[in-house]
Formats: C-alpha cells, structure tokens, sequence
C-alpha cells in the first residue's frame, strides 16, 4: 500500500477541512490514498463523486458546522438528476460521534476516525458493494502512520512550506478537552519515517516544514541506533538536511519544555523564533481545575528562560475564558499574566462543555453573556499586543521566505522568521528564496516592505551568513 497504484484517475473527491493544522495534513494523506484508487481531488464540490468532510470536535459550533453541511450535500444530491456524491464524514466528529452521525444524517455512507485513513480502499469498497452507514472508528495509531503514503507534496498553496506529523495523540486530559478522546494515546512516529517523509518533501522545492503533533514537543521516538530520543534530538537531526532551511513545531505543552529543547532555541540556526505555547488561563485555582498540571507563575519563568535563549522568539499561546466556576478574579489574573507575557500571536476561546469531558458535567457553568464580555476583554488586549509586535518590527530588515504570489501584479508574499506574512513586490523567480526584505508597514494580518536585487546576500534558515 505505501507505493500508490499507478491508474487513471476517473472519480473525483472533494476534500473539506475543518479544525488544526493536523487535519489539513490528514486531508493530503487521504487525497493520496484515494489517488491509488482512481480518485482526483477536485476543489468544486459541484463535480465530486465522494464528498468527505474532515471534520474538529474542539467546540460546539465545529460540529453543527458539520451536521449543517450534511444537510446541504444531501438535498444537493436529491435536486441532482445525475450525479450522487457519496458523503463520508472524518476526524474528530466522526471519532466522537459517529453512531450519532448515522442516526441524525441517514444521507451519510460512511464515518471514519483519524486512525482509519489507511482503511479507506476497503471502506469504499464496502460501499461499491452496497453497504449502508459504515461505521470505522479503531484506534492504534501506529498502524496508520505504516500504512499511509508518506507526505509527497506541501500543502495548501505556499509550495516551498509544509506539515509533516510526527506525534499524534495525548496523554494530557486537560478537563475541557475531546483530543484526548477523539485522537487517542500519544504515539511518536520513528526518526527513520519522519526523515524518509522529510527527504520526499524536499526534493518537492520544500524548504520550510513544520512538524505537526497535539504535543508536538512530548515526542519521544525510535532514533536510527533504536535507543528513544528526545524531540529536541529529533531538531537537532531534522536540521542536518542540507537544503531544508527553516523548522517549525506545534503545538507544544508547557510540561514538555525541557532544558534541551529551550537551548536548541538558542543554538539551531534552522529553528524559527516562533513558539505557540498555550497556557489556557492566569489562575492558578483555574489551572489546577483544568489539570493543566502547571502554574501561571511556572509559566511565566518558562517565558523567560526561553527568552533568554532566544531574545526575539515571538510567543504565541491559547486562551479558555469562562472555564466553570471562573469568578471575575480570576479572569482578570488572565489579563494579568498576558500582560506579563506579552503576545506576538494568540488564539482565544470561550469555554465550551465538550460532552463526555469531566468539566462539562460541573454545576456551575460560567453564562454566556459574561463569557462573550470576558472574551471580548482578553482579545482587544491581545490584538494590541499583536499589533505591537509588528509595529516593532517596522525599520528592521527581516529573511522572508517566499511562499507565492500576492493578489497584485508583481506581488508577492512570504513569511517572516516569526510567521508573519510578509507582502512584497519582488521577481516571482525568487519564490521558494529567503530573502531580506526592508519593513515598511502595518497592514491589518501582515507586514509590507521592500527587497532590492542588491541586498542579495545568501541567507540561511532566519539568519544572514
Ligand atoms: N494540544 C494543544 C491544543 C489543542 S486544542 C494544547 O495542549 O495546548 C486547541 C485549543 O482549543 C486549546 O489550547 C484550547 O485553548 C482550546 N479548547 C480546547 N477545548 C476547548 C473547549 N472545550 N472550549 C473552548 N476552547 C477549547
Ligand atoms: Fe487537549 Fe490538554 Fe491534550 Fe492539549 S494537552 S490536546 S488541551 S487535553
Ligand atoms: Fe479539532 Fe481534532 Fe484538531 S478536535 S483541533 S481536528 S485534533
């Protein structure tokens, strides 16, 4: 199965994705598995034989997104006189709740979890040969990640950067959180398999990966003399590829930065300033609560240990307002800490009772009008952060990698060390270049400066040689 079959590719598949970074990476994998069965990947929905919706259980209004775009295909395939899409739906939903699928959309032919893609030619199969509502929600993810192709292609639309998983699954079970659930156990792949996807990507034009893991950083996997290494030995090799330029990780947990893994910041040349690294809130009582297993102010020194190995790393994190029971105290010691902290990025959500987690069951539920005005708070200070971190970067001059063109004549846009997007006018035969590029302004989510032919000077990674 790891080599696709070679054959003319007469169905269409549309693919779309819901959710984090992994489900963009799993879609890929999916596109190249059907490809084996004759399947091409279409954009237009209109066209497709087999719909699949790849779907993130995170917060409620992920999955009635889904059951709503059910709905659509269904009467779209009703109204058709012709063509009937099959409609599959994957990920973290289709884990969770796949007999509920089922029963609430009978139009749906099939429900798979995450660990079940490599088992998509026998599910199709099954339902070429007439079976109804099929149901695959098995767990290990090892199996998987031998049978899937590997990653062949970058995705999305930056040719020259992509994702390459390394870890799935957690451990964690943070009492607000499905992943645990809905991806199972943490597994690490082996440094010899992420390498042999690395090298594929590479010789594709890639020049900047990011490994993906829902604790990316809790990575402990078989290195090549078989002993386990550590993720920051996985850094440490992945950078030895010649013409991989830059790395990236997410998402990472506050517990797994360890010592190493803080001075490959500080010592790895490939490794980009950039760390997303959540902390859900300021409070301590809240945090114990959420069994994130570590406190605000053991937060706050990790800060600035790994700001002390690498000065300018921008800080990136994820934020939980209205947690049950969180008073108006507590809250604002969130604000407190993001003060401290200082964000150059952050995503920021209003709590949402996950059923079948521990803290959807607790009585004293936070209402929505104060979590809506909680968030409401948090996000206006965190976009003047944001907005702070780029301003600061106007005058400086900054190795953008060139991703694609912009939507202007002789645009173009490529990304910072610190993965802002960075617009530019610059020759399209530089795409794929690292190149220093002037900052000049403050667009609403990016930077805008100048590159001259001049500056030419081969910059390696995020730093000038
Ligand atoms: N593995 C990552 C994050 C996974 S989910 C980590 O441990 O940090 C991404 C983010 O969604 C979380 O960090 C959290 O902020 C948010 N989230 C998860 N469950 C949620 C829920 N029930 N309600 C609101 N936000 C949630
Ligand atoms: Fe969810 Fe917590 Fe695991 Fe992150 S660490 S995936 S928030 S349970
Ligand atoms: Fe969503 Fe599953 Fe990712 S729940 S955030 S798609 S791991």
């Amino acid at each position: 199965m790891k080599q696709q079959v070679k054959q003319e590719l007469t169905r269409k598949v549309f693919i779309k994705t819901y959710g984090c970074q992994m489900n963009v990476y799993d879609s890929e994998r999916m596109g190249d598995v059907l490809a084996g069965e004759g399947y091409a990947t279409t954009q237009d929905q209109a066209e497709a034989d087999l719909v699949i919706l790849n779907t993130c259980h995170i917060r409620e209004r992920a999955a009635e997104k889904v059951f709503s775009e059910v709905g659509k295909i269904v009467k779209a395939n009703r109204l058709s006189q012709g063509k009937q899409a099959r409609i599959a739906v994957a990920g973290c939903v289709a884990q969770a709740e796949g007999a509920e699928i089922i029963k609430r959309a009978p139009g749906v032919d099939m429900v798979f979890g995450p660990q079940s893609y490599h088992r998509l030619p026998e599910l199709l199969a099954r339902a070429d040969r007439g079976e109804k509502a099929i149901i695959d929600t098995e767990f290990p993810a090892a199996e998987k990640f031998a049978k899937l192709p590997d990653a062949a292609k970058p995705q999305g639309l930056a040719p020259v950067s992509a994702f390459l998983t390394v870890q799935e699954g957690c451990d964690k079970f943070c009492s607000f959180c499905v992943v645990p659930y809905t991806r199972g156990a943490e597994y690490s792949r082996a440094i010899t398999d992420i390498e042999r996807e690395l090298e594929k990507l590479i010789q594709r034009g890639v020049r900047e990966v990011t490994l993906l893991g829902q604790n990316v950083n809790a990575w402990a996997g078989q290195g090549p003399d078989g002993r386990i290494w550590s993720f920051a030995e996985l850094l440490e090799r992945l950078s030895t590829h010649a013409d991989l330029a830059r790395l990236r990780y997410t998402t990472s947990h506050p517990r797994d930065m360890n010592e190493a893994l803080i001075r490959a910041h500080a010592e790895n040349d490939k490794l980009m300033p950039y760390l997303h690294l959540p902390v859900q809130s300021g409070s301590d009582r809240v945090l114990a609560a959420m069994n994130r297993q570590h406190t605000a102010q053991s937060y706050i020194d990790l800060i600035a240990s790994i700001r002390q190995a690498r000065p300018d790393i921008a800080i990136s994190g994820d934020f939980i307002v209205g947690y049950p029971g969180e008073t108006e105290a507590e809250f604002e010691q969130t604000l407190k800490l993001v003060e401290e902290v200082r964000y150059a990025a952050a995503y920021s959500f209003a709590y949402s009772p996950r059923p079948g987690t521990p803290a959807a069951t607790k009585t004293d539920q936070v209402s929505e009008a104060v979590k809506k005005a909680r968030l409401h708070k948090l996000q206006a200070l965190l976009s003047q952060q944001m907005q702070e971190f780029n301003r600061n970067c106007v005058g400086r001059v900054l190795p953008v990698l060139l991703e694609k063109p912009g939507r202007n004549a002789g645009q173009l846009i490529g990304r910072s060390p610190y993965l802002q997007s960075v617009h530019l006018q610059a020759d399209p035969a530089l795409l794929g270049q690292i190149v220093p590029v002037h900052i000049e302004a403050v667009g609403p989510n990016s930077l805008s400066g100048h590159y001259e032919a001049s500056d030419s000077t081969p910059i390696h990674g995020g730093h000038r040689i």
